[in-house]
């Protein structure tokens, strides 16, 4: 059995360690298995550049941050475009598998890599997907593998900034990534005590904001966190559409919400505002030993299923029972936070501030 595997899309920790189970898995269970790994994501795919992967490749991969292979991002409308050549990515991908003699293709990808891998499931590949995100976005899945670090990072960072904080007597906004969904924010700043946590879903209401970082410093703390998704939308922007959106804030040379916010709070309550964005910190290092266990159950499962010939399907994990959903029911859709979820409730009924 010949197996491709490529990583796309924003990295995370855990890729290599889902790799490194898929490929453990599959020298050990599938009998002359071959395995290759595309460099760059789809990239590779659509070059048909590749390379062997031994299974001493594998080994000492668990804690390693990054992904073996490099990634990339190659937008799933580009997928259907004709080249320069006249020839589309996806008929390249298509032509490359078949060349190349694969038998199975496992994609580690976000929700935009599930969109092109159930593309070349339509054409007649084998794939597998394996649901990568520190967002958590991907529809069908409780959990992506990368989440759980990134809200271990997010929740410490939450926790030093309000030492310095406190420190001040001021208010920080704490920028945490995920643009269409609020789950790491909603996540970290649970972890993190944050006193607000300004959601996508939830479009929030400023003068709402500005109460809670007067109550707080009312109620005696000496310092107000807010934790700010970077995707996070003030109820006057929410008619606009994001473009719309990003161009306000062009216009007042901004790219995401924060550093605006941090302004406006400041003048608004008359306390020293800050704000700091997280960025990448978030998308590296090492695994976090809970995403460590889960990608080790993800990838071995995955491996299992092709030793089965279970393709057109991706991972998941529901109520902490590792299954897979058809890459079908899956390509291009989000899994959002519900402003009516039990976890949001969780927050409120404590009484952190969601800008409602
Ligand atoms: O999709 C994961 C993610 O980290 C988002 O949270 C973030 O907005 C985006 O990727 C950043 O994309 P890039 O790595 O291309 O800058």
């Amino acid at each position: 059995m010949k197996i491709g595997i490529l990583t796309s899309g924003g990295d995370c920790a855990g890729l290599n360690a889902v790799m490194r189970a898929i490929g453990l898995y599959i020298y050990r269970n599938i009998k002359n298995a071959e395995i290759v790994g595309f460099q760059n994501g789809y990239v590779g795919l659509i070059k048909g550049e590749c390379k062997p992967l031994r299974k001493e490749d594998f080994e000492g991969l668990l804690d390693a941050g990054g992904t073996m292979l490099g990634t990339n991002r190659t937008p799933f409308k580009q997928m259907t475009v004709p080249e320069e050549d006249g020839i589309t990515r996806l008929d390249k991908m298509c032509a490359n598998y078949k060349k190349l003699g694969l038998d199975c293709l496992f994609t580690l990808g976000g929700a935009g890599t599930h969109r092109t891998a159930a593309l070349l499931c339509a054409e007649g590949c084998n794939v597998i997907g394996l649901p990568k995100t520190i967002d958590n976005d991907i529809y069908g899945t409780d959990f992506t593998f990368g989440f759980h670090t990134a809200v271990d990072v997010a929740a410490e960072a939450i926790e030093r900034v309000r030492t310095t904080a406190d420190s001040h007597g001021r208010t920080i906004l704490v920028e945490v990534m995920g643009n269409k969904a609020g789950w790491l924010t909603l996540y970290a700043g649970i972890a993190g005590g944050a006193d607000a946590i300004l959601l996508p879903e939830i479009p929030f209401n400023i003068d709402k904001v500005c109460e809670c970082v007067r109550n707080t410093y009312r109620a005696g703390k000496r310092s107000c966190i807010i934790a700010v998704a970077e995707g996070a939308i003030v109820d006057a922007e929410a008619p606009y559409k994001k473009k719309e959106r990003a161009f306000v804030r062009v216009d007042r040379g901004e790219t995401t919400v924060t550093a605006h916010l941090a302004e406006v709070i400041g003048e608004q309550t008359g306390f020293e505002t800050r704000s700091t964005v997280l960025g990448y910190i978030q998308r590296g290092g090492s695994p976090s030993a809970y995403d460590k266990v889960f990608c080790t159950r993800l990838g071995s499962y995955a491996g299992r299923l092709a030793a089965e010939g279970r393709f057109g399907v991706t991972v998941a994990v529901c109520g902490n029972k590792i299954t897979f959903n058809a890459l079908a029911d899956i390509a291009g859709r989000y899994k959002l936070v519900d402003p009516a979820a039990e976890i949001v409730a969780a927050a409120e009924g404590i009484g952190i501030c969601l800008g409602r």
